[in-house]
């Protein structure tokens, strides 16, 4: 089966063209190296809505089995990448965000401060990760085989869990 991606990038400033965004281009070599082709890849601002509608799109339409999306997981007043995350869940997996935070502890103390979640909508996995290219490398790096194995479940690709 073909393994497809969509990244959403939520940022106001590289929305408007004010910074240029350096944290797609690392998701997309992540994702592409595990064998995934990218479909689309979007920047928005941060507006609930807006983010909600673009990956519900994404996964209602069947077009990915795995969203990535990269920031707007602080405390920031417009931070709203896990609200509109939710808003669109059927399904939470707690285990994926919280396994990047442990991690992630090594590198910096403040990787609690990420709100990130991780939820399933119809066949489509949709992973929170946070705004810089240096922590979506190291989450993106760390979960990146589990998150492939959760798509074959999800998929129907894999029916056993290999023992790993
Ligand atoms: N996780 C990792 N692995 N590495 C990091 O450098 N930065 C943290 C955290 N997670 C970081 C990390 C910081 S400083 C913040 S404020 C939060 O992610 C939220 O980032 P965001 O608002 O860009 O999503």
């Amino acid at each position: 089966m073909e393994k497809r991606a969509a990244i959403l990038v939520s940022s106001d400033s590289g929305y408007k063209g004010e910074r240029e965004d350096k944290s797609g281009p690392v998701i997309c070599r992540i994702v592409q190296e595990a064998g995934y082709e990218v479909i689309e890849y979007k920047i928005l601002p941060d507006e609930q809505e807006m983010l909600s509608a673009w990956m519900k799109r994404i996964a209602d339409e069947g077009k990915a089995e795995l969203i990535l999306t990269s920031g707007g997981t602080g405390f920031s007043k417009r931070d709203c990448m896990p609200e509109a995350t939710m808003e669109i869940a059927q399904k939470v997996v707690p285990g994926i965000p919280e396994a990047m935070r442990a991690y992630s502890a090594q590198f910096t103390k403040r990787a609690m401060l990420s709100r990130a979640v991780c939820v399933i909508r119809e066949n489509t996995l949709i992973v929170n990760l946070p705004g810089s290219p240096k922590a979506v490398t190291e989450c993106l790096e760390y979960i990146m085989s589990e998150l492939d194995h959760g798509v074959e479940i999800l998929t129907g690709e894999a029916r056993e869990c290999a023992r790993k």
